[in-house]
């Protein structure tokens, strides 16, 4: 529900239809809901320190920007089907008594926190096809202060604006940057 403050696309996700049906319902606004989620969404204006009476603006955002509605199977290593998200992946995951509630043991719970995990957003390269490396995303800023820590003195820096038909050749990168330096 804080959720739409801050993004304007959410995927709503869960194993079972029945659940999923449920969401429709709200979503959709023609009365097929069982539940009256009123309180709950007044509550949460509350603690985002707005009036209660503004939890018709926070169910107009969400349904708003709630996209999708899709089946999800965390103990899977593929929990959502491959076209539902960006290949970038999610920027922001929201697990609530989920995780916890359907995994068997500590293992499974640690593997599913694992499967999720890959959803998420990340820097990559591909290092053969369909291998995705995860790399550290840096800003020539903090290549510079790095760099600076570690006792180099800066020469020459260039950074290249990747051309948009390069942009998703085999990694995220928006820039490449080539850097002279000396260590003292
Ligand atoms: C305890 S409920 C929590 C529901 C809700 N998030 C809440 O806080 O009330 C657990 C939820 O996990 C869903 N679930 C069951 N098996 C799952 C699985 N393998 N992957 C993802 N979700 C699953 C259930 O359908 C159910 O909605």
């Amino acid at each position: 529900m804080s959720g739409c403050e801050v993004f304007n696309k959410v995927i709503l996700t869960d194993f079972l239809e029945v659940n999923r049906q449920e969401l429709r319902g709200w979503l959709q606004d023609e009365g097929g809901c069982s539940l009256d989620w009123t309180p709950y969404l007044q509550h949460v204006c509350k603690l985002e320190g707005r009036q209660p009476s503004a939890w018709t603006e926070k169910a107009a955002k969400l349904r708003q920007v709630i996209m999708d509605i899709v089946p999800i199977d965390v103990h899977s290593p593929q929990p959502l089907a491959l076209d539902v998200l960006p290949s970038a992946g999610a920027d922001c995951l929201v697990s609530c008594y989920c995780l916890e509630s359907v995994s068997p043991d500590l293992s499974a719970f640690t593997r599913a926190l694992g499967n999720i995990g890959r959803l998420l957003r990340m820097s990559y390269y591909f290092g053969a096809h369909g291998v995705k490396i995860p790399t550290v995303p840096v800003n020539e800023a903090q290549v510079c202060a790095s760099l600076k820590e570690t006792g180099y003195t800066m020469i020459r820096l260039e950074v290249y604006k990747l051309p948009p038909d390069l942009n998703d050749w085999g990694d995220d990168a928006s820039d490449v940057f080539f850097v002279k330096a000396m260590k003292e």
